[in-house]
């Protein structure tokens, strides 16, 4: 894992839009026609809600209007959705990307893929994500925030490493972490359509994103602590390019916190 430690959550959304544009390269270029034979012209982008990725949103936003970079040639594919609201529920992360990306950028809202939970047969509706996902070619960059008790997506503890987008409960501790988007805790969902974590691993690259002493332990259980179901975000120790981005809180209780900024370090001399 290569751990990136910056000052301040503002640095984090800086870095991260440039770790990710350095990487996505000619698929966000404004020239790229995108039907060019080369591959390297359009790209598959995983999306990911909270507020902890709003800040990078922003930037790319900024760099858009700014004509350095477009959307055109980008197909997403969101992590998650909750069950039980509509689409149209200001609360849903439909409403949540619309409103804090989609809407903003050159994306072709036919290419912006979100889990559909407004449908009869939920598991049915998974396999249909998953098998888009692969039409697509997979994701190249997949973007993470965490939750407090290490989930991604919505991978609580104990999911199985090897899961594909499937329904999961949610535990009490992520939806009173969520009630603060809501008129109060009842009315948070109990369970979403989330991206497994064997999709998630399937992607080429994965850029989490922490920030704040509440993903403290959460990160440190992440990056140095055993792999195991209990903190599902720690199967990324496994992932051969897993960029973890954090400002000073998030960072705070790595034990080779001076090792990671020293390698950095030395990677950017
Ligand atoms: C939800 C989302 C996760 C997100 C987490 C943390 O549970 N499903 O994808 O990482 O919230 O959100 P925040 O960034 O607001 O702390």
């Amino acid at each position: 894992m290569r751990i990136i430690v910056c000052e301040s959550a503002e640095e984090v959304a800086l870095r991260a839009a440039i770790e990710s544009i350095e990487y996505l390269g000619e698929a966000l270029s404004t020239q790229s026609s995108g039907k060019s034979e080369n591959p390297e012209a359009s790209c598959v982008l995983g999306l990911a809600t909270g507020s902890t990725p709003l800040g990078l949103y922003r930037e790319w936003i900024e760099r858009y209007r700014a004509e350095e970079i477009s959307f055109r040639n980008v197909t997403s594919f969101n992590l998650d959705e909750y069950c039980g609201i509509p689409p149209s529920d200001p609360q849903s992360y439909h409403s949540f990307m619309h409103e804090n990306l989609f809407r903003h950028i050159d994306i072709d809202p036919a290419k912006a893929h979100i889990p559909v939970t407004d449908c009869d047969d939920l598991s049915q509706s998974g396999e249909r994500y998953e098998a888009m996902i692969e039409e697509a070619g997979g994701i190249d960059l997949q973007i993470l925030g965490i939750g407090s008790d290490g989930h991604i997506g919505f991978n609580e503890p104990g999911s199985s490493f090897s899961s594909p987008t499937r329904v999961k409960t949610l535990t009490k501790r992520t939806r009173e972490d969520n009630a603060r988007f809501f008129p109060s805790v009842d009315h948070v969902p109990r369970t979403a359509l989330t991206m497994g974590l064997g999709t998630i691993m399937s992607a080429r690259a994965i850029l989490l994103l922490a920030t704040g002493k509440g993903k403290a332990k959460a990160i440190r259980d992440t990056v140095e602590g055993p792999i195991t179901a209990m903190v599902p975000a720690s199967i990324l120790q496994f992932h051969p390019y897993a960029t973890v981005i954090l400002d000073a809180a998030a960072a705070s209780e790595l034990a080779l916190i001076d090792y990671y900024v020293d390698a950095e370090r030395n990677r950017q001399s």
